[in-house]
């Protein structure tokens, strides 16, 4: 029988965990985890603490699900992985027409990666690239809203808003074709300014912008609905109607991406459902399979993909990943989608929604809070304190309670699983506001 404490040493001595300070660790808890089962992790002393952020945004249907788990282990049997280049198998395949379908056929070519940041990487190329294919290789400035966030690696990083994530390699992060477009956040309202008006006057602003770039951008990348790692920053669908439309006045790519707001997470099955709109290149992961594998995909327009097709190697889109498309990942997707189309996922979410956004009220009406919002499966709020280390306090002063909740600065957050039931979210609420009251209490 092993205890955290033994694996605690162990991992801090040879885990390099990411996105961490690793020092920090001398104070606030890293926490071993030994089991989980639905909303609930399990430590290796048998407590239990309510995973109220879907483990990073990426879990749908809780932990240990047992129609996941018996898709996994059949593929199992059968074919675990072959590389995808010049083989094919029967979960990409199926995988690929069925996310084509979501999208009504708009985007009927799947180009799989591993992870989120890999996607945004395949975006971007793709787009710059087709424009070349099509005789046009001045288009290859790019446009990200402020705020942006698309991942940790170079290329995502030049299209990244982030300056806690960016500064450190600024020297090597390649941004002078890059435009920083103003940000649609509701939160940026004037006085008697709604968040229509908010995403109106930020709209306006790109269009300036691509007025003046006209014939030099490739493409803009955007993450519809809610940007989640700047502060989940919500904005109104009116936003993405008017970035469509701009697009095609402009012939710019619009590539959405939306690994951490696709699949259910914002009340549509994709965020940019809610603006009427189709992007021309999609970027998928962190939920696709559940929360259970690493997988990401691009899917992209016919004229994206035939843009590509040619006699001349080097025309082609030679982009690759070892574990592109991997058959285990593949078959945890197909589960995935096979729950939202057995079990009436999104209108269910609906009424669970309304019930979670009932019990954070306390939470809301605070009176160090601001900023209360809602979009789908995910809530937020804005805490007024001054405290830098406001985010790890909360965060280790709710673990102790046994919720799982990591703010993003001042900002406090719930994204669960999909299966939080009434009980569960009461509670969770209740542990919340308790935290959020002995944070603001303690000295600093
Ligand atoms: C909108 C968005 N894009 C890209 C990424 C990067 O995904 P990954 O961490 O899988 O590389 C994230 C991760 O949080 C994200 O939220």
């Amino acid at each position: 029988m092993t205890s955290n404490s033994d694996w605690l040493q162990r991992s801090l001595n040879a885990v390099w965990h990411p996105c961490t300070q690793m020092k920090q660790h001398a104070m606030l808890p890293l926490l071993p985890i030994a089991r989980a089962e639905g909303i609930w992790l399990e430590d290796f002393e048998g407590n239990r603490f309510l995973d109220g952020i879907s483990s990073w945004w990426v879990n749908l249907f809780g932990h240990g699900n047992p129609r996941i788990n018996a898709a996994i282990t059949e593929q199992l049997s059968q074919l675990e992985h072959v590389m995808l280049a010049g083989f094919t198998h029967a979960p990409a395949v199926e995988l690929a027409e069925k996310l084509s379908a979501r999208t009504g056929g708009a985007l009927g070519h799947a180009f799989f990666a591993s992870d989120g940041a890999s996607a945004t990487e395949i975006a971007l190329k793709m787009s710059m690239h087709a424009w070349q294919n099509a005789g046009h290789p001045e288009k290859k400035e790019f446009v990200c809203v402020a705020g942006s966030y698309h991942g940790e690696t170079l290329g995502a990083l030049s299209v990244t808003d982030i300056p806690l994530f960016r500064e450190a390699y600024a020297p090597i992060i390649r941004n002078d074709h890059v435009h920083l477009a103003p940000s649609p956040d509701a939160r940026l309202a004037a006085p008697g300014e709604t968040a229509l008006e908010v995403a109106d006057r930020a709209a306006d602003a790109l269009a300036t912008l691509f007025e003046q770039r006209d014939g030099k951008i490739a493409a803009i990348i955007i993450e519809p609905l809610v940007q989640c790692a700047t502060g989940m920053a919500m904005h109104d669908p009116q936003y993405l109607k008017r970035v469509r439309a701009l697009c095609d006045t402009y012939q710019v790519h619009l590539i959405c991406d939306e690994i951490a707001v696709g699949f259910g997470r914002t009340g549509s099955f994709f965020a940019h459902e809610q603006a009427g709109i189709r992007p021309d290149l999609l970027c998928l992961s962190k939920g696709i399979t559940g929360g259970y594998l690493p997988l990401s995909v691009v899917l992209s327009t016919d004229a994206i993909f035939n843009a590509f097709w040619h006699d001349d190697t080097r025309r082609g889109f030679l982009h690759s990943h070892s574990y592109t498309g991997n058959p285990l990942a593949c078959r945890a997707a197909l589960a995935t989608l096979d729950i939202f189309e057995t079990d009436d996922v999104l209108t269910n979410n609906r009424q669970r929604a309304t019930y979670i956004s009932h019990a954070l009220q306390s939470l809301a009406r605070h009176p160090s809070v601001r900023h209360f919002r809602q979009c789908g499966m995910i809530w937020a709020l804005d805490v007024m304190t001054d405290r830098a280390d406001f985010s790890r306090r909360y965060f280790a002063n709710a673990l102790k309670r046994g919720v799982l909740l990591r703010p993003i600065g001042n900002t406090l957050y719930f994204m669960p699983p999909y299966v939080l039931t009434e009980s569960e979210a009461d509670w969770m609420a209740q542990q919340a506001l308790d935290a959020l009251d002995e944070t603001l209490g303690e000295s600093a």
